[in-house]
């Protein structure tokens, strides 16, 4: 095995504040993101869809295996497609599949099966994970290092000052077939992106988040 090589870290970056006002700058301006339902027919340019991705593309991953694949939707077929399907897995999911505590959890949030955002945002990011490079060869914290990347993901959209919604019809396995994916990718976030419909709301209930001292501990 021949040795590792090192370079000199390229950039520092300096916000040129303090650490803890350049932190509670950051803070104020990501807890106004919002999980919106409702998204407006305003165009996105693609450029601004590739810049997204290339947020999410930086961030770390288990040995650097970078196990992720975003497909962006913008074709109004493709769209209905995933609507139709994603629809008619949650019928089943709010009929059946979820018990009782989930139903129960959900009720603030007055999600339901049906899902208008699918075809009205301009954009879906379909997120997929690897679970196998596409040399075939292994990939490590799968999970941990698609879902950094997608709050990266989420956490870009909104500087660019788009909202997100992000979803998980319950199973995506159709998101493999609708969009012909390979083996080794498996479906593992569905992201509607767009501007927020002119008179959209949000629950209460999902502004309501845990204080500091409960989760935080300094030790
Ligand atoms: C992993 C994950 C799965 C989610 N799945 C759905 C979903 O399928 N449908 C939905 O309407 N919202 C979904 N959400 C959004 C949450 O309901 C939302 O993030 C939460 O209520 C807090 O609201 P906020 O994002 O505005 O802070 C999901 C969020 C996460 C992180």
């Amino acid at each position: 095995m021949s040795e590792p090589e090192f370079v000199p870290l390229p950039h520092r970056h300096d916000p040129g504040i303090p650490s803890e006002d350049a932190a509670r700058a950051f803070y104020e301006t990501m807890r106004m993101r919002r999980t919106i339902r409702e998204f407006s027919d305003r165009p996105v340019p693609v450029e601004t869809i590739r810049w997204l991705i290339q947020v999410a593309g930086s961030a770390p991953s288990g040995a650097n295996k970078q196990p992720w694949r975003f497909v962006c939707v913008r074709d109004a077929k493709t769209k209905r497609q995933i609507r139709v399907a994603a629809e008619e897995e949650e019928q089943q999911f709010y009929q059946r599949r979820a018990g009782k505590e989930w139903l129960e959890d959900l009720q603030p949030l007055g999600t339901d099966a049906s899902k208008p955002f699918l075809e009205d945002a301009p954009w879906l990011i379909v997120v997929f994970k690897l679970v196998k490079g596409d040399d075939g060869g292994n990939v490590y914290y799968v999970n941990e290092s698609v879902g950094l990347a997608c709050g990266f993901l989420l956490a870009a959209a909104h500087m660019a000052g788009l909202a997100t919604l992000t979803h998980t019809p319950s199973p995506m396995g159709f998101l493999s077939r609708v969009l012909k994916r390979s083996e080794n990718e498996r479906p593992f976030l569905l992201i509607p992106v767009g501007y927020p419909a002119e008179e959209v709301q949000v629950p209460r209930a999902a502004m309501e988040k845990k204080p500091l001292e409960q989760i935080m501990i300094v030790e």
